[in-house]
């Protein structure tokens, strides 16, 4: 754990732009420095701000004063009152860039990075990938950079993640500019004037944004299909009224997500999804593209000769314009429009075309990431490089470059099932390997131990007094249909299953408190061990029930 350096630093001399509730400034008067955050405003073309006025009294709470650059959150909708009405300082002209952490939307330009103060500390959305530049200057002016955009996609890590609340956004956003394009409704009707038949849209890749599209698309009544290399996402696809349109390839050659991410897929898979893509392009009136694999230039999806053969007014947002794009023709920021009357979007600023909506849940992220670095809730920003998460989104630690950091192995992977398990497991030879690897049990043992399993019933239904055959009988019919049914019911119907459980071990309760009365002992122990783990399973419920509540209520940070 190591503090950073926070020393207070000369800053411009404050102008007091509202009095109504805040905390008076006087002509003169140097802020304290220590505990400062300064909130700056963005350049030309970027509508979002990085607190607003609901985030700032978070940030306060944490020990911090705040200070916002006047005209910050204007293009948000966000007023200077309504900041100093939520107990931050406006101030004008850049003074706020003077603070020893400064927090921000876009990446610093190089004068930006000069307004920085000595051993300051700046969060912000940094590319550090992309922009090797970047890094090394801020590393120049011996600061700290965090940057926002490379929170690892690990649970803990949501509230944190920018790129996962802007994607949604802008996967909603995207569905509305189609919309907006499209001559039609996405709905089918029925009307006296004639039958109107639903939109059909394409979505390809189904990651943050393509399901926010997904189900914008759907539930504005349109058909909606969707691709994507890893096959996890097909259920979250139908779960949202989507159809999961499978490129099939041989299993070898199947994606299997270590990190929440894709990895590139194969050439099997290409050519495959190419036949999709035509096949589709023909047929739907809107494409809605979303394919990403991190570090690479954006796969290319939609040729030319699909956008042919696409009808006239049919619309394409190819939402990775800005990363070389995923559709032959989209330009970056622009709407190009084909030959064959084809709208192609290429907007590379979706998030910011909500900008009250995405200010609030960017600033958000924020808030959480420096409620993260502030353990002492006093105003002292500390980095701890055991986490993984402030060690992953640490650029540059007190101008040495710490980027890039060790990669993050996050479960988003479905489960590795036994048959998938058993040949990695004898190649890495290892312990974990005969775990790992149970192999399924032989024709011949499996048929021994039916016969066995029937033999021991006929066995009790003989010898057992009476009423215990029929009881016997009963369990084992119960034990064998549970087996059967649990075993099959979807993962996304577990909780209400749980609820189910509950009930049942409430009915068990029930019984083994009539039984406890009888004069046996076997009898009154056994319903004493019933009551027991019945009422561990019913509370325990209760217990996982609570937590899960509680991952949703509001102003918690896991
Ligand atoms: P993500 O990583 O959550 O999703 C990308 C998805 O693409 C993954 O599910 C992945 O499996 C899939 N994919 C990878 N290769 C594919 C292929 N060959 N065919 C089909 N699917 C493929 O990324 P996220 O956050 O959803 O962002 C998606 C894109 O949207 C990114 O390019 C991102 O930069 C862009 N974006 C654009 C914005 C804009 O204003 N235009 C705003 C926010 C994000």
């Amino acid at each position: 754990m190591k503090h950073l350096s926070v020393a207070p630093s000369p800053m411009n001399v404050p102008t007091r732009i509202s009095e109504t509730g805040a905390r008076r400034i006087r002509k003169g008067e140097v802020l304290a420095a220590a505990n400062r955050i300064g909130i700056v405003a963005e350049g030309p073309g970027e509508s979002r701000v990085a607190a607003t006025p609901n985030t700032v009294p978070k940030l306060i709470a944490l020990g911090y004063d705040v200070v916002v650059e006047s005209g910050a959150g204007a293009a948000s909708s966000f007023p200077d009152a309504a900041y100093v009405r939520a107990g931050a300082t406006v101030i004008r002209g850049t003074g706020a860039w003077s603070s020893p952490v400064v927090l921000k939307v876009n990446p610093p330009t190089p004068g930006e990075i000069d307004r920085l103060a000595d051993g300051a500390t700046i969060v912000a959305m940094l590319s550090p990938g992309l922009r090797p530049e970047l890094v090394e200057a801020l590393a120049t002016r011996g600061i700290t950079a965090i940057a926002l955009d490379a929170v690892p996609r690990i649970s803990r890590a949501q509230s944190m993640d920018v790129l996962s609340s802007m994607a949604n956004i802008a996967g909603y956003r995207a569905v509305v500019e189609a919309a907006h394009e499209f001559g039609r409704f996405f709905t089918g009707q029925v009307t006296a004037a004639g039958k109107v038949p639903p939109a059909k849209v394409l979505i390809a890749g189904a990651g943050v944004a393509g399901l926010a599209a997904i189900g914008a698309a759907s539930s504005l009544g349109a058909i909606v299909r969707a691709t994507d290399p890893r096959p996890e996402v097909a259920d979250q696809v139908r779960s949202i009224g989507g159809e999961y349109l499978e490129v099939v390839v041989p299993d070898e050659q199947k994606q299997v997500s270590s990190d929440g991410y894709a990895k590139a897929t194969s050439e099997a898979y290409d050519r495959r999804a190419a036949e999709i893509y035509s096949e589709q392009a023909a047929e739907v009136d809107i494409i809605i593209t979303t394919a990403l694999i991190p570090g690479r230039p954006a796969p290319r999806l939609i040729t030319a000769a699909d956008v042919a053969s696409m009808k006239p007014g049919s619309v394409i947002v190819d939402m990775a314009a800005g990363q070389g794009g995923n559709v032959a023709g989209s330009v970056p920021g622009e709407r190009v429009v084909t030959d064959n009357g084809v709208v192609i979007l290429g907007y590379t600023d979706l998030p910011g075309r909500l900008p009250q909506q995405a200010s609030q849940l960017f600033a958000t992220n924020l808030a959480n990431l420096v409620k993260l670095l502030t353990p002492g809730k006093d105003g002292q920003l500390v980095l701890d490089f055991d986490d993984v998460v402030q060690r992953t989104v640490t650029v540059v630690r007190d101008g040495a470059v710490t980027w890039p950091p060790p990669p993050v192995q996050v479960s988003a992977a479905p489960a590795v099932t036994a048959t998938d398990a058993a040949p990695q497991g004898a190649a890495a030879g290892s312990a974990t390997g005969a775990v790992a690897g149970r192999r399924p049990l032989s024709a011949g043992t499996r048929a021994g131990l039916i016969v066995a399993g029937i033999a021991g019933l006929f066995a009790v239904c003989a010898f057992a007094p009476p009423p215990l055959p029929q009881h016997f009988l009963v369990l084992t019919l119960a034990v064998v249909v549970g087996f059967y049914v649990i075993g099959h019911v979807a993962h996304a119907l577990h909780t209400p299953l749980m609820s189910v459980t509950n009930a049942i071990s409430g009915i068990i309760v029930v019984g083994a408190m009539v039984q406890i009365t009888l004069p046996d002992l076997t009898v009154q122990v056994l319903a004493a061990v019933a009551v027991l783990l019945a009422s561990i399973n019913i509370f325990g419920g209760f217990a996982v029930t609570r937590r899960m509540l509680a991952m949703f209520q509001k102003g918690e940070t896991r």
